[in-house]
């Protein structure tokens, strides 16, 4: 017999149970940043390899190593986007939405980066993004900062550490550069494989090795604060003031480089320590240089992304994800007459309660088998139609969660007594 065919290694299905757990961070998320006026934006999934090469840097793990890189039928060269803000970049760009404007974006979906799968990495992995343009000063990266804090506030997510640093100006990388190749190139013997590789491509990558035998070497490093220039070092400084005002705390780290090529001045990252090797949950920064390299005008943007596989995984654990059931209500039918009817008076049910969940029952069967679905489905009440009763105009409600009698009505009166009786959640916006 042919083997079945699965998923591939390091993507996964979203079941059922979990997809309410996703909406509900999804909607939080969606949320907070409206409440913020950051407007959505939908990319394509597949852009031209070039886009990628050209923004995340040729010398990263991610273009080196990690794309879902191919050749459409035109032979040309296509890559499943790893990250959202190359993208989002080239489509801003290509539809003006940078001249003489500000933009506070957003965007979700999923990335693609083939990595060694592990819990919390994987090779098809989900982010919300947010990017803006066109401000350039330490407010916007502060404001980007609070919102993040405000999401795992809102979400109930605790013990997420901030992480923060400066990188500097592009001019100020250079020189930072050449000081960190005579150090390394001075100690040349202790490099691994990966560091002598980068030691003149891309040697502050270096510093991010998570080598243990290179720890020692990457702890005694020149550090790239020290050759920050006075406008560089007012921007990172006045927006450590204004997240000490905002009471938002963080840390300093000098070793926080990020990997990818188009950051300057501010990065952070959130990060955890429940989710082992992992830990990063959001990370971001400014990247003034990048619509420039891509072609357009010199333009400052700021941004961030968070990663949704994570961001659950951290919320189970904490206990933050609500467990909801499926239904608010379950409708049993005994007999085809209950059954044709049943059809009709769920559909008044939703009329007059658009924010009932109901669930009614199909596939016929007898009262036990109806019941047992109907407590599966997590409804809090049985609505009961049987051939006898519906000649009287009757329905009976049995209650399953708590011990209360069962009571009957006529059907005519169920819309309002569903009302009063059964808690019914907001819908989902
Ligand atoms: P990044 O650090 O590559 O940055 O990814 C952001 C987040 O996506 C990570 O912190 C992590 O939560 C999640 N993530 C990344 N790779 C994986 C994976 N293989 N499996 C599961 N989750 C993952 C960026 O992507 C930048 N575009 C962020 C940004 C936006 N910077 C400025 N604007």
């Amino acid at each position: 017999m042919a083997k079945n065919i699965q998923a591939i290694r390091g993507m996964h299905d979203v079941l059922p149970g979990e997809s309410a757990q996703w909406q509900f961070l999804e909607t939080r998320v969606r949320d907070v940043l409206n409440r913020y006026g950051y407007e959505e934006i939908r990319m394509p999934i597949v852009e031209f390899t070039e886009l990628f090469k050209r923004s995340i840097g040729e010398v990263t793990d991610i273009v080196e190593k990690e794309m879902y890189t191919f050749d459409d039928r035109n032979g040309d060269s296509l890559t499943l986007r790893p990250e959202g803000t190359a993208g989002c970049v080239r489509a801003a760009m290509e539809n003006g939405l940078l001249h003489n404007q500000t933009q506070r974006l957003w965007y979700q979906g999923p990335m693609f980066r083939h990595e060694r799968p592990q819990k919390g990495r994987y090779r098809q992995f989900h982010q919300v993004g947010v990017e803006t343009f066109g401000l350039a000063g330490p407010d916007i990266d502060a404001e980007l900062i609070l919102l993040s804090a405000r999401l795992w506030r809102e979400l109930g997510v605790q013990g997420l550490q901030l992480q923060l640093n400066s990188l500097g100006t592009l001019q100020e990388r250079k020189t930072y550069r050449a000081v960190l190749i005579d150090y390394f190139s001075a100690h040349a013997d202790q490099l691994d494989e990966d560091s002598q590789r980068r030691l003149h491509s891309n040697p502050l990558r270096i510093l991010d090795s998570k080598n243990p035998k290179m720890a020692e070497l990457v702890a005694q490093a020149p550090s790239l604060n020290d050759h920050l220039g006075d406008q560089s070092r007012a921007h990172f400084e006045a927006l450590c003031g204004r997240l000490d005002e905002c009471g938002v705390e963080y840390i300093l780290n000098p070793r926080l480089v990020r990997g990818l090529d188009y950051y300057s001045l501010t990065v952070f990252e959130w990060v955890t320590d429940e989710l082992g090797a992992q830990g990063t949950v959001c990370a971001g920064g400014r990247y003034d240089g990048l619509v420039e390299q891509l072609g357009g005008r010199a333009t400052p943007a700021v941004g961030f992304a968070m990663g949704l596989e994570r961001l659950l995984a951290v919320m189970q654990a904490q206990d933050a994800l609500p467990q909801t059931a499926r239904a608010d209500a379950y409708l049993v039918l005994m007999g085809e007459k209950a059954e044709r009817a049943g059809l009709a008076l769920a559909e008044r049910l939703r009329d007059a309660l658009p924010g009932l969940r109901l669930l009614t029952h199909c596939g016929g069967g007898g009262f036990k088998a109806q019941f047992k679905r109907a407590d599966r489905s997590g409804a809090r009440v049985a609505l009961i139609l049987g051939e006898d009763e519906l000649a009287r105009g009757q329905i009976s409600i049995k209650y399953l969660r708590e011990e209360l009698p069962q009571e009957n009505m006529a059907i005519d009166d169920l819309a309002q007594h569903l009302a009063a009786r059964v808690q019914i959640q907001e819908s989902s916006k």
